[in-house]
């Protein structure tokens, strides 16, 4: 028997929930730090050359199949043979959000934590040196607020209000971009602010390293919400009208903005208020924590201005903590035949477990180590330089092999004029292969420590 699918209204429609499932953390909180860490103005670069090539071509690849076999990712696979190939590529889509989600929830779990403390009127006390690495260090807290974030996200989950929640990011996702455009200006102005414009957006040679490459890369699928499978979904959707190429790059121009003004706001602000000292630009995770409340503190109207902006992030993080949420749950009944509720529930369990593990590893379970990295990295590293590139490469192989590159430029061309074709030809056919391998590669040996980067 045969369901209708539903579907995005229109063009709007879909660009918008695209966009709103892309635009979160890792826009807001990911890409300021990576950028800080791997080389500012290059980063920036590479990280727009990659995005432009590789990222469109991923994008429209698998929005395409979506569309083509109106299924997730699993089906997608499936529906083009039933070997273990098949069967692996569409579960690696498939796991790597319930990988992703829990960890991202403890990162909302601090969202959660300053809002709190921001309305309490503790601007000052947060914008101390030592307040981020004080509440990293009590398990209590690190566990107490990450649940609160899971709640959150269960509850939506299992109430069903997504349409409300849509509505809502219509409404605070312009909210956001006002704000952080305030913010941005207000931190770029600040006196010492313009060597850190100038560290953010010229690229400066001796600033490169392969790890920018592949850091740039995995940051490049976490933000475009690429190689995990959401857009195969998100295709399966969308109506066979509605241009593929126009609206990729809607998204990507709309996603990329959002991080460029985020690194406006956090990247001067660390030259400002620490003098661009390297170790500061060191701060990896933590960054937007330790710089942002500095900023606020300095502001006439701080605790207005803290409130404000991490209730947006807030909305942002949920919402994409949903939608990553909605699809581990939706593979499950696809795949299994499982009610709904018994997979969100067993959802649950591998949310607390190993989101737990994630906030405890700053405090208890800080004696762990994998490869040298804490469990939060650890989580974020084997899904971006890691499992993404792999669920990248299964898709393109799927594509290159299976597929064929005729029929994707068939499936695009019903709505689209394509003009990109041989661009995205050459990508998938030269470029994608090589460098996947390249990263995943150097990604490995690099945890191993056979090299460094
Ligand atoms: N792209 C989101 C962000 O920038 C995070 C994310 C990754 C996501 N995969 C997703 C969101 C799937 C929704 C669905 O924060």
């Amino acid at each position: 028997m045969k369901t209708q699918r539903d579907r995005f209204s229109g063009k709007i429609g879909y660009v918008l929930a695209v966009a709103g499932s892309a635009v979160g953390l890792g826009n807001i909180w990911r890409f300021p730090y990576l950028a800080a860490k791997y080389g500012g103005g290059m980063f920036l670069l590479v990280y727009l050359i990659l995005m432009l090539t590789f990222g469109y071509a991923l994008i429209v690849s698998e929005t395409a199949l979506g569309r083509m076999t109106q299924k997730s990712p699993i089906g997608a696979f499936l529906t083009f043979g039933k070997s273990r190939g098949h069967r692996f590529g569409g579960w690696i889509n498939a796991i790597i959000p319930m990988l992703i989600v829990p960890y991202y929830s403890v990162i909302g779990g601090w969202v959660l934590k300053y809002l709190f403390e921001y309305l309490r009127g503790n601007v000052q006390e947060l914008a101390a040196d030592s307040y981020f690495t004080g509440f990293t260090s009590s398990a209590t807290e690190m566990e107490l607020w990450f649940l609160l974030f899971a709640v959150l996200v269960f509850a939506v989950i299992f109430a069903g209000v997504k349409k409300g929640v849509e509505m809502i990011s219509k409404i605070m996702m312009p909210l956001l971009v006002v704000l952080a455009v305030i913010v941005a200006i207000y931190s770029v102005t600040r006196p010492g602010a313009m060597a850190g414009v100038k560290y953010f957006l010229i690229p400066d040679l001796e600033n490169f390293s392969w790890m920018t490459v592949v850091a740039a890369m995995g940051q490049m699928f976490y933000s475009l919400s690429i190689a995990m499978g959401i857009l195969y979904t998100y295709g399966s959707y969308m109506k066979k009208d509605i241009d593929i190429e126009a609206s990729t790059k809607q998204v990507e121009l709309f996603d990329t903005g959002i991080a460029v003004l985020a690194g406006l706001m956090v990247i001067p602000a660390v030259f400002a208020f620490s003098g661009g000292d390297a170790a500061a630009l060191q701060a990896g995770p933590s960054l937007m924590f330790i710089t942002l409340p500095k900023v606020f503190a300095s502001m006439g109207f701080g605790t207005g201005a803290g409130i404000l902006f991490f209730l947006l992030v807030l909305f942002a993080a949920l919402t994409s903590a949903i939608s990553l949420m909605e699809s581990c749950v939706s593979t499950f009944v696809d795949q299994t035949g499982w009610s709904r509720r018994r997979s969100t529930g067993v959802m649950v369990v591998v949310m607390v477990v190993l989101g737990s593990a994630s906030a405890l590893g700053f405090n208890i379970l800080g004696f762990v180590r994998i490869f040298g990295m804490s469990i939060l990295d650890f989580f974020d590293f084997l899904t971006n330089s890691v499992m993404m590139p792999i669920a990248a490469l299964a898709t393109c192989a799927l594509i290159l092999k299976v597929v064929g590159l005729s029929n994707i430029a068939k499936e695009v061309q019903i709505s689209s004029a394509f003009k990109r074709r041989n661009m995205y030809n050459f990508c998938m056919k030269y470029i994608a292969p090589v460098f996947l391998v390249i990263i995943l590669l150097s990604s490995i040996a690099n945890v191993l420590g056979w090299i460094t980067m």
